[in-house]
Order: structure tokens, then sequence, then C-alpha cells
């Protein structure tokens, strides 16, 4: 079950950042990223009623694999796992979040930025490591930097991450984007243009596809 998880993560390639005022608005958004044929969410613990959006989520899109986000103690992410969360993921390092989502089976992707963080994060049982801010620490030159040493620990690059630079990340060793702003466009929804999200979800598709078919 949980490398099914990670493998539907790395296929996808991208990880959403769902963030939203309100349960109505998050649920706007996760349809229309859906639209785009993206089939993961991470579901941060930063929505009101978060817990009731993974839950609707879980009953009417079972095809959606939805994930925990913002995840910062143990005790959250067992009332995220106990939610139907398939995964957990966390700005930050917290080991107690790490075990519990162990006792659980379930995959946690615990933030991390300096090599000593990430590999203390990878040697607790990090399933991959949410690089945190990745863009602001210098983007994809940040992560092929901390890929020379650390070939072996699957990392995620979240904060910043744009269309524009989506194709450098994946070439520098990503595991998968973690995209938040640029995907999870509030401003487009408040517009009424959920196409321009479900758009934007279909290119960031199309690039991990693409890089994915040259590798091979
Ligand atoms: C977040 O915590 O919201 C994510 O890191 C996303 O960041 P972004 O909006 O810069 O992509």
């Amino acid at each position: 079950e949980k490398i099914a998880v990670l493998k539907s993560l790395r296929e996808t390639g991208l990880v959403p950042v769902l963030r939203a005022e309100s349960v109505d608005k998050a649920l706007a958004l996760a349809e229309a990223i859906a639209a785009g044929g993206v089939n993961v969410l991470e579901v941060t613990m930063t929505v009101p009623g978060a817990i009731q959006v993974m839950r609707t989520l879980a009953q009417k899109r079972p095809d959606i694999l939805i994930g925990a986000g913002t995840v910062l103690d143990a005790e959250t992410a067992r009332m995220c796992i106990l939610e139907g969360a398939q995964f957990v993921v966390s700005p930050a390092l917290n080991l107690g979040t790490i075990e519990m989502c162990h006792r659980y089976s379930i995959a946690v992707l615990p933030g991390a930025l300096t090599p000593t963080e990430i590999v203390t994060a990878w040697q607790a049982g990090a399933d991959v490591v949410k690089v945190f801010p990745a863009s602001a620490m210098g983007g994809a030159k940040y992560l092929t930097a901390l890929k020379g040493p650390l070939p072996q620990v699957e990392m995620i690059p979240t904060g910043g991450v744009s269309l524009a630079t989506a194709a450098e990340f994946l070439a520098a060793g990503a595991f998968a984007l973690g995209v938040g702003s640029d995907l999870v466009n509030a401003k487009a929804m408040a517009e009424g243009k959920p196409e321009v999200v479900t758009d934007s979800a279909k290119k960031y598709l199309a690039i991990v596809k693409e890089f994915r078919a040259k590798k091979i």
C-alpha cells in the first residue's frame, strides 16, 4: 500500500499543495486540479475545515490520492491518517510525526532544508524529503548540489516552483514537484475561472510526462 502510494506520487510527479480560505473553496480548487488529470492532492492543515475537505474528497473522489499537509506534530498526523490521509507532508522535521506515520505504515514526507536536516530526516525514516523552501535557496541548482553527495535521498522541492522552473527541478533529480500558489490559483477561482487552474494542472503533467519520456 505505502509502496503503491510512493509509486503513484513519483509517476504523477506532482504534489499540488492545497491552501484555501474555506472548505468550499478548497473543494472547488480540488475539482479544478483533478479536472486537469492530476490524481494527487495535499490538503494542508491551514485550510479551515481541512479534515472535512479530506473526508469529502475521500468519499467523492476515491480516484484521488489524498495527503495531509502542514502536519506539524504526531497527534495531527494520527488524526489525518484516521480520516484517510494516504501520505503526510510537513514543512519541517518532527521526529514524532515520522514515528506515528511508521506505526500506521503511511508514507511520510517531512520538510528539511540543509544537508544536515535532510540526512537527519532520511535516517529517521522519511520516505521522501520535502526540500522547502527550495526556490528561496537557489532553486534547481540547490537541488543538484544536494543530490551530488545524497543521490539516494528522494526529494520533493517545494516553495516557489512554477511552470517556468518545473523542468529544471526534474532534471536536477526531483522525485516529484511540490506546487502551491502557481497551480493552486485562488485568484483565478475568485474570478470564476477554474479552467485556468485546470489548464495549469495539464501543463504541469505534460512537463513531467515529457521529462520522464526523455529519460527512458
Ligand atoms: C506551501 O507550503 O504552501 C508550499 O510550500 C507551496 O509553496 P508555493 O506556493 O511557493 O508553491
